[in-house]
C-alpha cells in the first residue's frame, strides 16, 4: 500500500480517487482536516476497504511513526502544505510549520523506517515529494520556462515555505540516502479547488452574481494543467522516476489572468447563461497581490524524455470539463463556503 499526506485536499483528494481507480493497491490517507481538507471529496469511498483515512498531523512523529509500522507502505506521497499564497501573506506561521516543519518531520519518521527495512523493501520504497513552479521565481516575458535547473528565487511566503521543504526533501536524499523524488508542478485546475483559488472562485462568484476580482492588470501569466494530469504525472514518476530526480510538470499552457476569467464567462454564457446578460460585467479589477509573481511556466520535456508523460487534457477540454463539474456540484460549493470561508473572503477582498 501506499501512504498519502493532504489526500483530503484539492490536488491529494483527485490524486487518491484516480489512484483507486487505476491502481487497485490500497492508501492509507493522512490529512489533518484544515479548512482546505474535506472529507466529502472523499464521499464515493465510503465502505472501499482499500481507503483507510486516518485524521491526523503530519507534525506528529508519533502518529506518523506508528502508521508506518503498522501499515509498512511502499511509497509515502507527499501533498500536505498550506496552500494558498493570499493565505501566506496574511498569516505565514502555519505554512512555516506544517510546509517546513511537517516535511522534515515526516523526512525523519521515513528515514527512521528506511533504514529498518531489508533487500527488495529498501530497495523500492519511495518518499514522493509533491512541489511547485512558485519555487523558481517569476519570469520576464521573454524568459525561457522553468527548468529543473533553475536557480530557486521564491518571493512569497508560501513559496519561500515550498522552497524550504524542498532543499531539506534534497538534503535528506543527498546526507542519508533516503531515496526520494520530487515535482515541481504549475497551477492545477478541475474537480474540488477551493473557492479561494482563481478558477473555482471565479466561478462561484459568478453564479452568485458577485464581483469577479481580478489583481492588478490581470496580465500576470500561470501555466495551467488539469489536475488528473498531475495525478498521472506523480504515478509515472512513482513507477520509473530515478531517487533524488526532480521533474518539472506542466501544462504547456500559459495565459493570463483576464483570459481565464473571460473564458469562465464566456463558458457560463453558454452553459447556464444570466437573464441579467454576460457574466462578463462582473469583472472587477481591484488592488494587486503583494509582491505578486509576473509570470510562472514549465518546461515540461525532462518528464516527457524520460518517463514519457505528456498531459492528456487540452485547456479547452480541461476548462469546459471543469466548468461542467462546479454546475454539476453546487452543493460541494455551499457545503465549503463555511463560516471560516466567509471570514477569509471578508478579510482578503473588503479593503482591496
Ligand atoms: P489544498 O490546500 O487543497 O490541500 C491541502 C491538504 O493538506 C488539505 O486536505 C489539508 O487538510 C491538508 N493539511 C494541511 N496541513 C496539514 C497538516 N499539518 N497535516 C496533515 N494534513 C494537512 O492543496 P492542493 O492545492 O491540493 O495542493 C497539494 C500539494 O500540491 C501542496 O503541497 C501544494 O504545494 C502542491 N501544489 C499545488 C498546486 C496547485 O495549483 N494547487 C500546484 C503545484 C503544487
Ligand atoms: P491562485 O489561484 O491564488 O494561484 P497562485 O497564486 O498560486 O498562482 O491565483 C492565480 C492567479 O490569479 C494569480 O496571479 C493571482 C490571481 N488572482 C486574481 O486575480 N484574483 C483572485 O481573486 C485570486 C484568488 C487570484
Amino acid at each position: 500500500m501506499i501512504l498519502v499526506t493532504g489526500g483530503a485536499g484539492f490536488i491529494g483528494a483527485n490524486f487518491v480517487l484516480d489512484w483507486l481507480a487505476t491502481r487497485d493497491e490500497p492508501v492509507v490517507n493522512l490529512d489533518a482536516l484544515t479548512y482546505a481538507g474535506n472529507r466529502e471529496n472523499l464521499a464515493s469511498l465510503e465502505g472501499d476497504a482499500r481507503h483507510v483515512f486516518v485524521h491526523g498531523d503530519i507534525c506528529d512523529r508519533a502518529l506518523i511513526d506508528r502508521l508506518l509500522a503498522e501499515h509498512q507502505p511502499r511509497a509515502i506521497v507527499h501533498f500536505a502544505a498550506e496552500s494558498h499564497v493570499d493565505r501566506s501573506i496574511h498569516g505565514p506561521g502555519e505554512f512555516m510549520r506544517t510546509n517546513v516543519e511537517g516535511t522534515f518531520t515526516l523526512l525523519e519518521a521515513a528515514r527512521a523506517h528506511w533504514q529498518g527495512l531489508e533487500g527488495e523493501a529498501k530497495a523500492t520504497f519511495r518518499f514522493h515529494h509533491v512541489s511547485t513552479d512558485e519555487v523558481y521565481g517569476s519570469l520576464g516575458p521573454l524568459d525561457p520556462a522553468f527548468t529543473e535547473t533553475k536557480t530557486y528565487e521564491p518571493n512569497s511566503p508560501y513559496s519561500a515555505s515550498k522552497a524550504a521543504s524542498d532543499h531539506l526533501v534534497r538534503a535528506w536524499h543527498h546526507t542519508y540516502g533516503l531515496p526520494v523524488t520530487t515535482s515541481n508542478c504549475s497551477n492545477n485546475y478541475g474537480p474540488y479547488h477551493f473557492p479561494e483559488k482563481l478558477i473555482p472562485l471565479i466561478i462561484a462568484n459568478a453564479l452568485a452574481g458577485k464581483p469577479l476580482p481580478v489583481y492588478g492588470d490581470g496580465q500576470q501569466i500561470r501555466d495551467w494543467l488539469y489536475v488528473t494530469d498531475h495525478c498521472s504525472a506523480i504515478r509515472a514518476i512513482l513507477d520509473a522516476g530515478t531517487p533524488g530526480e526532480v521533474y518539472n510538470v506542466g501544462g504547456w499552457n500559459e495565459k493570463p489572468n483576464i483570459d481565464i476569467v473571460k473564458t469562465l464567462c464566456a463558458l457560463l454564457d453558454e452553459l447556464k447563461p444570466d437573464p441579467a446578460g454576460s457574466y462578463s460585467r462582473l469583472i472587477t479589477y481591484v488592488a494587486d497581490r503583494p509582491g505578486h509573481d509576473r509570470r510562472y511556466a514549465i518546461d515540461a520535456r525532462k518528464i516527457e524524455r524520460e518517463l514519457g508523460w505528456r498531459p492528456a487534457e487540452t485547456f479547452d477540454t480541461g476548462i469546459r470539463k471543469t466548468v461542467a463539474w462546479y454546475l454539476a456540484h453546487q452543493d460541494w460549493v455551499a457545503h465549503v463556503q463555511s463560516g471560516a470561508y466567509r471570514e477569509w473572503v471578508e478579510k482578503n477582498y473588503t479593503a482591496r
